[in-house]
C-alpha cells in the first residue's frame, strides 16, 4: 500500500524493538495501511542496533511501500528543557530559546552543530500572565545525520525527526477529543527509559524522561528470584503483577517494588507540574510502550497515583481493514503509540 501524498511512515526505533505504523487518509478518517512490531536481535543481554536491512526487511515483510518516513530522534545528546519566557515575536523567541538552551549546555557545542526545536505550551488560565511556557529539545547535529544515513541506507527518505513527547501528543490528538483545560498524561514505558508527557488543549505542557523501564523490572526480578534474566523476562511477561502461588508471591513483590519506583518519579513530576505551572491535577493517565503490556499495571499504578489509568490504544479511531488480525493488533497496540504519532504527524 502507499501512504498517499501527505502521510509519512512512522518508524519508532527503540532499544528493544522497532515499531512501524502507516496510515492512509487524513486526520479524522485514518485507515490502517500497515503495522509492525519486531524485537531487535540481542547479544549478551543487550539489544543490538537496528541496521538498514533490518528496517527495510520489516517494511518488505509487511508490504508497506512508500519512501517518506518520520522517526524518533535518538542518541545520547538529546535534551529537554522547560523555559518561561516573555511573550515576543516568533523570530526573537527562536533566538531566545537558542540562547537559553546553549547557556546551560554541559558540553561545548558550536552553534551550527546544535539542532533545536521547541513547542509552546497552552497558556495557564491566569489573567495578566505575559509569559510563555516552552518545552525545548536540542540535539547534536551528528546524531541527526546518523539517523538520516540509517534511513537512507534502508531505502527511506527521512522527512521528520521527532522526540517521543511530541509523538505522544500527535497520537493522543489522532484518537481523542480534547476537553478544554483538562490535563492528560501519557507515560511511555520502554526498555531503558520511560517518557512522561502532560498534555492540555492540544499542546505539550510538560515532559520528563525517567531512567526506569522494562529492563530494570527484569533485572530486579532476576536478582530477587536468584534466576537468570531470561527466566525473569519470561516470568515478567507471563504473570506480570497478577498474583500466583507462594513462590510467585515473592517475585510479584519484587516486581511491584520496581514499578513503585517508577510511580514515585511520576508522582514527583506531577507535583512539580502542579507547583511550577500552577496547574490542576491530571485527569487521566495513558500507558504506552512494551512495558504497558505488563499484566495488572493499570490497576497497580492507578492505586498508587490515585488517577484513572488506561492502556493506550493508538488505533482506536483508526479504521482497520479486514486483512489485519485484530486480536494480534489489540495485543501489541500500546507498543504502537509512538509510531502512530509519527504516522499521524502532518508534514
Ligand atoms: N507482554 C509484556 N509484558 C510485560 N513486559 C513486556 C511485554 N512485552 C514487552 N515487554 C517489555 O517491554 C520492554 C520493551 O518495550 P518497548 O518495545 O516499548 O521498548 P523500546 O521502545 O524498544 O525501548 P526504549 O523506548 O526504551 O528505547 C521490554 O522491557 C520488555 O520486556
Ligand atoms: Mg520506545
Amino acid at each position: 500500500m502507499f501512504t498517499g501524498k501527505r502521510n509519512l511512515i512512522g518508524v519508532d526505533i527503540g532499544s528493544y524493538s522497532v515499531k512501524v505504523v502507516a496510515l492512509v487518509g487524513a486526520e479524522g478518517s485514518y485507515t490502517l495501511g500497515g503495522a509492525a512490531l519486531f524485537k531487535l536481535p540481542r547479544e549478551g543481554g543487550e539489544g543490538l542496533h537496528a541496521t538498514p536491512p533490518f528496517i527495510s526487511g520489516i517494511l518488505k515483510s509487511k508490504g508497506i511501500r512508500g519512501r517518506r518516513a518520520a522517526a524518533i530522534m535518538g542518541g545520547p545528546s538529546l535534551i529537554f528543557k522547560h523555559l518561561k519566557l516573555p511573550v515576543m515575536p516568533e523570530k526573537d523567541l527562536k533566538e531566545a530559546v537558542r540562547w537559553e538552551v546553549r547557556k546551560d549546555l554541559a558540553i561545548a557545542v558550536a552553534p551550527a552543530d546544535l539542532v533545536l526545536d521547541y513547542m509552546t505550551a497552552a497558556k495557564a488560565a491566569k489573567p495578566g500572565d505575559n509569559t510563555l511556557s516552552i518545552v525545548a529539545f536540542a540535539a547534536v547535529r551528528s546524531d541527526v545525520e546518523r539517523n538520516i544515513t540509517l534511513f537512507r541506507d534502508a531505502g527511506l527518505d527521512l522527512r521528520v525527526l521527532e522526540v517521543v513527547p511530541s509523538a505522544l501528543l500527535f497520537s493522543f490528538n489522532a484518537n481523542n477529543a480534547w476537553e478544554p483545560g483538562v490535563n492528560y498524561a501519557m507515560l511511555d514505558i520502554g526498555e531503558n527509559k520511560s517518557t512522561l508527557a502532560i498534555l492540555k488543549d492540544k499542546r505539550l505542557s510538560f515532559t520528563r524522561e525517567i531512567g526506569i523501564g522494562g529492563a530494570d523490572f527484569t533485572k530486579q526480578l532476576a536478582s530477587g528470584m536468584g534466576r537468570p534474566e531470561e527466566d525473569a523476562e519470561e516470568y515478567k511477561i507471563a504473570f506480570g503483577l497478577t498474583s500466583g502461588d507462594s513462590d510467585e508471591d515473592k517475585a510479584k513483590k519484587v516486581l511491584s517494588q520496581s514499578v513503585e519506583r517508577l510511580c514515585t518519579e511520576v508522582q514527583r513530576s506531577f507535583d512539580y507540574f502542579h507547583a511550577q505551572f500552577r496547574e490542576g491535577s491530571v485527569a487521566k493517565l495513558f500507558l504506552s510502550g512494551g512495558s504497558a503490556r505488563l499484566k495488572g499495571i493499570e490497576e497497580f499504578i492507578a492505586n498508587i497515583l490515585a488517577v484513572p489509568v488506561f492502556k493506550d490504544d493508538p488505533l482506536r479511531s483508526v479504521r482497520i481493514p479486514k486483512r489485519f488480525d485484530t486480536t494480534e493488533l489489540a495485543d501489541i497496540a500500546p507498543c504502537l503509540t509512538v509510531a502512530t504519532g509519527l504516522a499521524a504527524r502532518k508534514t
